[in-house]
């Protein structure tokens, strides 16, 4: 919201709703449109999208570099890069929470799921070099799941918003 010298200017985060206010001597409406945030906001989630998407994908790579860690002599390296992969995906996602976050001037609650989702990978790596197989293929398993579910919900809330920015 943007109080102008003048008075009574107030500026919405909308760009269709700058084009409805009446300007103040010596405003031009090319400014106010410069000064909203709604571009980096949306590319920060669109950057979150593609970070969490990514990290699900790597993670469903790896129950199947797993089987082959199991059935070949090359698996237990494909399994380690698989597993380097989960880890800079998870560091891919945190990046894109706090900027969410900082820029957008956003809820931090993605920055929680992040740094959740970032504990559970170290802790799938710690329990695979530790060779603890009995928790460390179901946590594998919950991994991929909360992964997904973080997906949608994340996709769910930007279908929400374009279909409310849509009826406005
Ligand atoms: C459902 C998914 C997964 C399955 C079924 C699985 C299975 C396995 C198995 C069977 C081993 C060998 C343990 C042993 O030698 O006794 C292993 C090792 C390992 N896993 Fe996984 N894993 C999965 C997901 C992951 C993920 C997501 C990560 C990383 C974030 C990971 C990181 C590791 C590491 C670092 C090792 C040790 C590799 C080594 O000793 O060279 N795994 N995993």
């Amino acid at each position: 919201m943007i109080n102008a010298a003048a008075g009574h200017l107030v500026m919405e985060d909308q760009p269709h709703q700058v084009a409805s206010l009446k300007l103040p001597l010596g405003f031009r409406r090319e400014d106010l449109a410069m000064s909203t945030p709604t571009t980096t906001k949306q590319d920060s989630s669109m950057f979150l999208r593609v970070a969490i998407t990514l990290q699900t994908l790597v993670v469903f790579a790896a129950p199947i570099t797993a089987g082959l860690l199991l059935s070949s002599p090359d698996g237990r390296v494909l399994h380690s890069v698989s597993a380097y992969g989960v880890f800079t995906a998870a560091l891919l996602h945190l990046l894109a929470a706090i900027l969410v976050w900082r820029p957008g001037g956003g809820s931090p609650r993605p920055i929680l799921y992040a740094v959740g989702f970032l504990g559970l990978t170290l802790a799938q790596i710690a329990l695979g070099i530790a060779q603890v197989k009995t928790l460390h293929v179901p946590l594998g398993v919950l991994m991929f799941g909360a992964s997904l579910l973080r997906l949608s919900q994340v996709s769910a809330g930007r279908r929400t918003h374009l279909a409310a920015s849509a009826r406005r």
